[in-house]
């Protein structure tokens, strides 16, 4: 390195924006939303109110609830022109993750004055996850229903059905305790993108593709795989130290900020139990808490000084397979509740930040001469 700078690759200990959304205490393991405990808000707000809360800073009262409603269910449809891009999407089996970045990137048409790109973008991805992947099972999509909430109309638009109160309770606990989470790499994708003055539904197709990556969003489905690998109790330790050695990380733990367990773990945990009642998936459930314990134990012998503890998508992977969600939708759904932070984050980054612009050090060469192409051959 030719500078004398330090650097901080992972910008780990740099504070990059203010923000009165949520605050990570990664040492007691806290999370507040909005002013609010996780564990208290997250189990009883539905995920409009949680909407309100975040773009308004405070809940809504009945009036404000409904009329909050009634404009996001109106945006649910799409264009026939993101039907399409679908379609394509479906017919060539692409991830599930791109086509709802494709998606949301085609909302841009049709975004007339009068609408709010933010509840545009929230109120669509829904929409977009669910027609993915009817169509990608060669299934038609179903349009929306307006009568139904946010959490309800997804998993309707996905099977068919209306579902029962208490799954979309859990899938309402659920996206909530997903929607923010300070300044994690999708969120500071979308500030980074907003702080040049772009638009809203750049500032998310952004962030969609950095929610993609396994050490990010991409986790719980390769957390639950490894369940489902090691199969029996008996297994757990070897295949779990087979990965260590092959130098492959543990999904499911370890976490930038969390130094002690992740609390939206807990959250996630008391609303998954419920889900796992019956005999066949009492035993996936009692696995995946024997599979935690004995990761724990390997990976505190692994890396005594990371102190990697288990993190929200572990219990992400048993709570939304507890709802009736195959893997394939764990990240995309991921996506359907954080973008109330994204959008949340855009708003204020406009309202109150600068232009993001860190510096690099430089530590290539210096003094090269050129060489003209014959002089190179
Ligand atoms: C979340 C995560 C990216 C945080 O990374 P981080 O704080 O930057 O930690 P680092 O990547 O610096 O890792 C520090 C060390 O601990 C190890 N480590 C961290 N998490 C690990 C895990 N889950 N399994 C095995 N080793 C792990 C790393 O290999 C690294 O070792 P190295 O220094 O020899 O490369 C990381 O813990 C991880 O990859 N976890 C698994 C993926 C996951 O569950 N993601 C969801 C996050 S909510």
């Amino acid at each position: 390195m030719s500078e004398a700078t330090t650097i901080d690759p992972g910008l780990g200990h740099v504070t990059a924006a203010e923000t009165r959304l949520s605050r990570v205490d990664g040492e007691a393991g806290q999370l507040i939303i909005a002013g609010y405990r996780l564990e208290d808000i997250a189990p009883n707000a539905s995920f409009e109110e949680m909407l309100h809360l975040l773009w308004h800073d405070r809940l809504p009262n009945t009036s404000e609830l409904s009329a909050f409603r009634e404009g996001l269910a109106a945006l649910r449809h799409l264009p026939d022109v993101t039907l399409d891009v679908l379609k394509a999407a479906a017919a060539e089996k692409l991830d599930l993750m791109d086509t709802l970045r494709m998606g949301t990137a085609t909302l841009s048409l049709g975004l007339s004055d009068w609408i709010d790109p933010a509840l545009r973008v929230v109120a669509a991805m829904p929409s977009i996850v669910a027609a993915s992947w009817r169509m990608q099972n060669g299934d038609q999509p179903i349009s929306p229903d307006s009568s139904l909430s946010h959490a309800a109309n997804y998993l309707y638009m996905l099977t068919g059905n209306i579902p029962d109160d208490e799954t979309v309770r859990a899938l309402e606990t659920y996206l909530n305790t997903v929607v923010d989470h300070g300044l994690n790499a999708s969120t500071f994708s979308a500030r980074v993108v907003i702080s040049t003055r772009s638009d809203m539904i750049s500032a998310v197709t952004a962030a969609i593709g950095a929610l993609k990556g396994p050490l990010h969003g991409g986790a719980p489905g390769p957390a639950l795989d490894m369940v489902f690998e090691i199969a029996q109790p008996e297994n757990a330790e070897r295949v779990i130290r087979e990965k260590l050695a092959n130098g492959e990380r543990i999904m499911g733990f370890g976490h930038r900020v969390y130094r002690v367990r992740d609390p939206r773990a807990d959250v996630l945990n008391d609303a998954a139990k419920r889900f796992f009642s019956d005999e066949g998936d009492r035993d996936l459930y009692n696995l995946a808490r024997h599979v935690e314990s004995v990761a724990l134990d390997v990976l505190s012998e692994h890396r005594p000084e990371r102190r990697l503890q288990t993190n929200v998508e572990y219990y992400t992977a048993l709570l939304l397979h507890g709802i009736g969600l195959p893997t394939e939708l764990f990240t995309p759904t991921f996506a359907i509740g954080r973008v109330g932070g994204w959008t949340a984050h855009a708003r204020e980054q406009l309202a109150t930040g600068r232009i993001v612009r860190p510096r690099s050090a430089y530590s290539g060469d210096l003094d090269r001469a050129w060489l003209s192409i014959i002089e190179r051959s």
